[in-house]
């Protein structure tokens, strides 16, 4: 593989970074990190947990330690960040400095129909009731498209069954 820097892949909860950051490592022979276990495992708990014993603050300032961490690694590599992390602290530009970011971006009813029955384990969806859920998700997303549009590139899938890899593998060829 040609590329030397990072690939960040951002986006909303259920965007798929984690599903498709695995699948491009596979395919570029690049390693694949989840920023979310980094923090998991640095904090011996899992982020449900975290959240709910230490609040979203303390939550944000472990991310962006970590998020830094991983950046300063210095073999490239791919990394799914948590849906939040572009939106907090200057983590986009941070990571448009260190590599390359990628915005998976998907529908509010797309997402809805993903995250339904995973709103537990979800701290930022946890309290909302399921006929709220579609409203919350365009609100939030609203909010961070300001920032997840300022990704180096954005990939969209306009269904929930789109094979988004041969356009991952294209831009990282490119960079
Ligand atoms: C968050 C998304 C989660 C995790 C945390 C906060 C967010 O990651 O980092 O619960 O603010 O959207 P995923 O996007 O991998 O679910």
């Amino acid at each position: 593989m040609q590329t030397s820097k990072h690939i960040f892949l951002i986006g909303f909860m259920g965007s798929g970074k984690t599903y498709w950051g695995k699948k491009l490592s596979r395919a570029i022979e690049l390693p694949f990190l989840d920023l979310d276990d980094l923090i998991s495992s640095k904090v011996g708990k899992s982020i449900a947990d975290f959240f709910q014993d230490s609040g979203e603050a303390a939550f944000r300032n472990m991310e962006v330690l970590a998020l830094q961490e991983i950046s300063r690694l210095p073999t490239p590599h791919i990394i799914a960040t948590g849906g939040g992390t572009p939106c907090f602290f200057d983590n986009l530009e941070y990571m448009n400095k260190s590599g390359t970011t990628i915005y998976l971006k998907v529908s509010p009813e797309i997402l809805v129909a993903r995250l339904r029955s995973e709103t537990n384990t979800r701290p930022l969806l946890k309290a909302t009731p399921a006929d709220k859920l579609l409203q919350t998700i365009q609100e939030l997303l609203k909010a961070r498209e300001t920032f997840y549009t300022k990704a180096t590139f954005t990939i969209p899938q306009i269904d929930t069954s789109d094979d988004i890899l041969p356009l991952l593998i294209q831009v990282s060829n490119r960079l």
